[in-house]
C-alpha cells in the first residue's frame, strides 16, 4: 500500500468503548518496549506519530491509526511492565483481551518478541492466546539491528522454541533503525486487508 494519509483517529483507554469501524484491521501486540510503536511508526513512514520511549509502559491505551481510510494499524498496550500496579495490569489485560476478542475487522495479529531474548512466560501466554482466539499470528523478532548478523539464526530458532510455535508459523526479523523486515510485513499486511 502506497501511504498517502495516516492519522491516529480512535484512542481508547480503560473506559473507553471501542470503535465499531467498518476498515480492515491489523494488530500489533507485545511486551512493553518491545517496539511495536516504534515498528508502527516505520510502517506509515513517519518518525513520532505513535509515541515511543525507552521507558516501558508508553502507550497506555489502544491507538487505531487510519491508513489512506483502507485500513487500521492498532498499536495495543504492552504487557509485562513490571513497575505497573497490578490492578492497572489486570485492566490493560481485559482490555486487549477484550479487543482481540470482539473485534469484527481484526484480520491478522502481529505478535512482537525482541530477538535477543527468549520468550517471557507472559508471551508463551500471550501466544496462546492469540491462537486461542482463532489468530495465527506474525511473530515479528524486533532489534534486529542489536545482533551479530552470525547470532540470528540461533536467535530465531529459541523465539520458534520459546513459543513453541505452530510449524509454519512466519517469523520476520525486523529492525526500526536499518528497517529490514519493513516490506515483509507490509506484503503480509496488504494480504491480510485484501490490498
Ligand atoms: P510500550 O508502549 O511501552 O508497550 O513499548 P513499545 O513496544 O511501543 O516500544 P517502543 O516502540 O516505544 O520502543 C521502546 C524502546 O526500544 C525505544 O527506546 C525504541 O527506540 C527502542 N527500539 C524499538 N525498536 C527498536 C529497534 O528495532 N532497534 C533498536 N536498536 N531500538 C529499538
Ligand atoms: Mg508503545
Amino acid at each position: 500500500m502506497v501511504i498517502k494519509e495516516v492519522n491516529l483517529e480512535t484512542v481508547c483507554g480503560v473506559t473507553s468503548k471501542l470503535p465499531e469501524n467498518t476498515l480492515p484491521e491489523v494488530a500489533f501486540a507485545g511486551k512493553s518496549n518491545v517496539g511495536k510503536s516504534s515498528l508502527i511508526n516505520a510502517l506509515m513512514n513517519r518518525k513520532s506519530l505513535a509515541r515511543t520511549s525507552a521507558q516501558p509502559g508508553k502507550t497506555q491505551t489502544i491507538n487505531f491509526y487510519n491508513i489512506n481510510d483502507a485500513m487500521y494499524l492498532v498499536d495495543l498496550p504492552g504487557y509485562g511492565y513490571a513497575k505497573v500496579a497490578e490492578s492497572e495490569k489486570a485492566k490493560w489485560g481485559k482490555m486487549i483481551e477484550n479487543y482481540l476478542h470482539t473485534s469484527k475487522q481484526l484480520r491478522r495479529v502481529f505478535l512482537l518478541i525482541d530477538i535477543r531474548h527468549d520468550p517471557s512466560a507472559n508471551d508463551k501466554l500471550m501466544y496462546d492466546w492469540i491462537i486461542h482466539q482463532g489468530f495465527d499470528p506474525v511473530i515479528v523478532a524486533t532489534k534486529l539491528d542489536k545482533l551479530k548478523r552470525s547470532q540470528v539464526p540461533k536467535c530465531i530458532k529459541a523465539v520458534k522454541e520459546g513459543l513453541k510455535v505452530k510449524p509454519g508459523t512466519v517469523i520476520v526479523p525486523f529492525s526500526a533503525v536499518t528497517k529490514q523486515g519493513r516490506e515483509e510485513i507490509w506484503q503480509i499486511m496488504d494480504e491480510a486487508v485484501g490490498y
